[in-house]
């Protein structure tokens, strides 16, 4: 939420920040800005709406620059327009862009007011600039006023900041937002992820909360929030893990959900063996600690939640353990009731989504589980505050709605599944067989992804109507929530997920012509019900789609069914989501909104 990118070199660095803030569009989109410094002068140049307007505007065949800093906004407080936008500054000397909220940013405003500060924007960044103006006013050097400054606020922040009489110097905060460093020879940067630097350099420093990094061209000093000395090692990423490159597909979203067989097998690699789960895949210690576990607790929003939705099916079946899973924004509303040792597990893409991480943090407060995240991104917040980590693999995701995370997710809970049971000696033969269907995984999803034609036909059906409702029973119905969060998001068609049981107790009324259903229909002992449901929909004349590997393919105009592969039932929800992410895809090509980038919507919510 929100993206941040910053430098000082020897070279021009305006197009390296509009460039960094192309690649972390998918943060925020609703306005982007930047302030870089020429000649001892500060210029700042803003604007509502997309980056490119930003770069149009900023004439980078004649403005050149060597430092500065940039920012594309998702809209917290203020509406959208070029004056909300960063960077904000006070008294044109000091200049800030701010990812989080300011909490107490009221109060800070009122004090600022009475010594003479006039505020021009509704956001709560500003505070930020003319606490830090005030400061270097009552004599304090730059990093002094800095310090001072966040010892005023509270909330969760990353800051980029520069000053006009510090010609040669930017510094970057990290306060439970996500800042790096990113090294270059003779060139230094700060940015909200390594996406935004992945075209420049390799080596990154990964900032602590409460840390501020002091960076000129050719010396970064990183010191703790009393100032204090800190060291932060340099690591070499991948570079070309994080390319920007749509290689042919319309959206990003398109080619990530072709990636799926590919990135399933990469979070597989090398962590089974023939019968079983690899030992020591979520690190030294963690089936030891397993041994005693009698309880779990899932905590994740939005489509990661569903991922946990699954494994609680899987866990009550196949582990006999008591599960339960909440909503990282609901986690904290329930008493916390004392239980044996619990593992408590985080699912999270981002690993930076807010509600997911104070909700753990809540958890280590107020209890002593053992933590787990299964997460996409290596040195996250999560990883960061987890005892274990199990990354996804599943490499960058750009698109704003989610589709390869969330089956690496459910591939990586698979481990987990397998794992548990072997340290707690279950099932020995399903162990096995479970292994063989899990390696045999990105084949199916593999022949999933070719039917492209079927899914178009029943986007055509959906793309001109306002609801669409979608059915599931067991664990099928996290993936008819998963189809309907989908279809919503990206092509913004009301959609709902119900149990298939729970139609005829209210949402039966809204069966019509016009209304589509699309039902999970698994080989399970749920098909006869199911079936049921159907029945009751095409009574009513509701239009139904049927998804599930018995009977045979067949669309028209009324409906019909789609036969996907067929696996162990309790991988087959896997299966089951990739028609449901094209048909959303598709519906929202056919609707021609802005796939990558639905609107109010950021990746990395990085804020409660
Ligand atoms: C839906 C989607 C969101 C995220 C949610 C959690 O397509 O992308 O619902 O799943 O915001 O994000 P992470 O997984 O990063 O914690």
């Amino acid at each position: 939420m929100c993206g941040i990118v910053g430098g000082t070199s020897n070279r021009n660095i305006l197009p390296i920040l509009i460039e960094g803030l192309r690649r972390l569009e998918y943060r925020g989109y609703d306005s982007a800005g930047v302030a870089y410094k020429t000649n001892g002068k500060i210029s700042l140049v803003k604007n509502a709406g997309r980056v490119d307007d930003l770069a149009a505007k900023l004439n980078l065949k004649t403005n050149k620059s060597n430092i500065g800093i940039a920012h594309t906004r998702w809209a917290t407080h203020g509406v959208p327009s070029e004056k909300n936008a960063h960077p904000h500054n006070s008294k044109n000397n000091i200049y800030v862009v701010h990812n989080g909220i300011i909490e107490n940013h009221s109060a800070l405003k009122e004090m600022l007011k009475k010594e003479g500060f006039k505020f021009s924007s509704q956001t709560d960044t500003e505070v930020i600039a003319h606490l830090i103006q005030l400061y270097t006013e009552k004599g304090k050097d730059l990093d002094s006023a800095v310090i001072s400054t966040i010892a005023k606020l509270k909330g969760a922040y990353a800051l980029g900041v520069l000053d006009k009489n510090n010609p040669d110097t930017l510094i970057g905060v990290r306060q439970q937002s996500p800042l790096v460093i990113g090294e270059g020879f003779e060139e230094k940067f700060i940015a909200s992820d390594i996406m935004a630097l992945s075209n420049i350099t390799n080596k990154f420093k990964f900032m602590d909360d409460g840390q501020i990094a002091i960076l000129e061209k050719d010396q970064i000093t990183v010191t703790s929030s009393s100032g204090v000395a800190a060291r932060l090692k340099t690591q070499e990423v991948d570079s070309n893990a994080y390319t920007n490159d749509l290689k042919g597909y319309s959206h990003f979203m398109e080619k990530e959900i072709f990636e799926q067989s590919d990135v399933i097998k990469d979070s597989l690699e090398g962590r089974l063996t023939k019968n079983e789960s690899q030992e020591g895949i979520f690190g030294v210690g963690f089936e030891k600690e397993m041994k005693n576990i009698s309880n779990i607790q899932i905590i994740a929003c939005g489509t990661s939640f569903h991922a946990g939705r699954i494994f609680e099916f899987w866990s009550h079946k196949f582990l006999g353990i008591n599960c339960r899973v909440d909503y990282g924004s609901e986690y904290q509303y329930q008493e916390p009731i004392k239980t044996d040792k619990t593992l408590l597990i985080t699912i999270s893409q981002s690993g930076e989504t807010a509600d997911t991480l104070s909700s753990l943090k809540f958890a280590k407060k107020s209890g002593d589980p053992v933590t787990l995240t299964i997460c996409n991104v290596a040195n996250s917040s999560l990883c960061r505050e987890s005892d274990y980590a199990l990354l996804t693999k599943a490499g960058p995701e750009i698109g704003v709605a989610s589709t390869k995370a969330f089956v690496t997710q459910l591939a990586c809970l698979n481990l987990l599944l397998l794992t548990l049971m072997r340290v707690h000696n279950k099932l020995p033969a399903a162990r096995k067989k479970i292994t063989a269907a899990l390696k045999d995984l990105p084949k199916l999803i593999n022949k999933t992804l070719k039917m492209t034609g079927e899914y178009k036909q029943v986007a055509k059906l959906l793309f001109k109507r306002n609801s669409a409702l979608f059915l599931g029973r067991g664990l099928y119905f996290p993936i008819a929530r998963e189809g309907a969060l989908k279809l919503k998001e990206i092509s913004y068609i009301h959609a709902e997920a119900y149990p298939g049981g729970e139609l005829k107790h209210g949402p039966l009324a809204l069966i019509d012509k016009n209304m589509p259903v699309i039902a999970l229909a698994p080989d399970n002992e749920h098909l006869a019900k199911i079936t049921s449901n159907i029945e009751e929909v095409a009574a009513r004349k509701g239009k139904v789609i049927t998804i599930g590997p018995l009977g045979r393919t067949k669309i028209d105009k009324n409906g019909g069914h789609i036969k996907i592969p067929k696996t162990l039932d309790l991988l087959n929800p896997i299966v089951s989501v990739v028609p449901l992410q094209l048909i959303a895809y598709y519906t929202a090509v056919f609707k021609g909104t802005d796939v990558d980038k639905p609107r109010n919507l950021a990746k990395s919510v990085t804020v409660e």
